[in-house]
């Protein structure tokens, strides 16, 4: 196991220093392009803005250093990895994946998918891609994702991506000056295949 992810490689057919592209049948993962800007605001609704933005709505110039940052950390190596969750048809942006090497062969995942795409179950087979992916070429030891108690829907993405739930983190993180609860998922490479 490596904590220096810039050593961490894949046999993808992806160029050097992008995101690996990934197949899942009716959609795709790959890196994010200066154009997603757009798309990226036009999804961001009340779900994702409670759950992953802290409350903050993104706006077209936050999106574009969003996606400048995603590439220069495929470029660089770093320790944060994001994918583009696209529709396999047209190549529509639908969503994204990313994780977060934190030390001792850990990382640590966030999902979203845009409303319009929702319903198809698409963020449980796209995790578990990327982790296959972070199991197997990546090192990772043990993976993780952390979640609000009230949040149902990514509660349902975790168990669908095999993830096996721990326990409650309390008082966990601060949203809006309040402080909140989260439930801690983990998933190991030795555990059970997702149904
Ligand atoms: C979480 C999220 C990625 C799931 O999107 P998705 O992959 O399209 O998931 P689905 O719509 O297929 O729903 C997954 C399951 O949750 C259930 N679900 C969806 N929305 C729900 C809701 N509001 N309340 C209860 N259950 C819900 C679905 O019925 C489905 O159940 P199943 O496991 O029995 O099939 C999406 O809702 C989202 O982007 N939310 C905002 C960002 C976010 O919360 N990210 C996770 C941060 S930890």
């Amino acid at each position: 196991v490596t904590d220096d992810f810039s050593e961490a490689s894949t046999n993808s057919d992806s160029p050097a220093g992008t995101a690996p592209r990934l197949d899942g049948g009716d959609f795709f993962l790959d890196g994010h392009c200066d154009g997603d800007a757009s798309a990226m605001a036009a999804g961001d609704d009340p779900e994702n803005v409670r759950w992953l933005n802290e409350g903050h709505v993104s706006g077209l110039e936050q999106n574009r250093s969003a996606i400048a940052r995603w590439q220069e950390n495929w470029r660089t190596g770093s320790s944060q990895r994001t994918w583009a969750l696209r529709e396999a048809v047209g190549g529509d942006l639908a969503g994204g994946c990313e994780l977060r090497l934190e030390g001792s062969g850990i990382a640590d995942f966030s999902y979203w998918i845009y409303p319009a795409y929702r319903g198809r179950g698409w963020a449980a087979r796209a995790l578990t891609m990327i982790m296959d992916l972070a199991f197997s070429e990546f090192g990772i030891a043990r993976a993780t994702v952390l979640i609000e108690p009230d949040n149902t829907a990514s509660h349902r993405v975790a168990a669908a991506a095999g993830f096996a739930r721990e326990g409650v983190l309390r008082s966990a993180f601060k949203f809006l000056g309040t402080r909140k609860d989260a439930v801690l998922y983990s998933r190991l490479p030795t555990d059970p295949a997702p149904r």
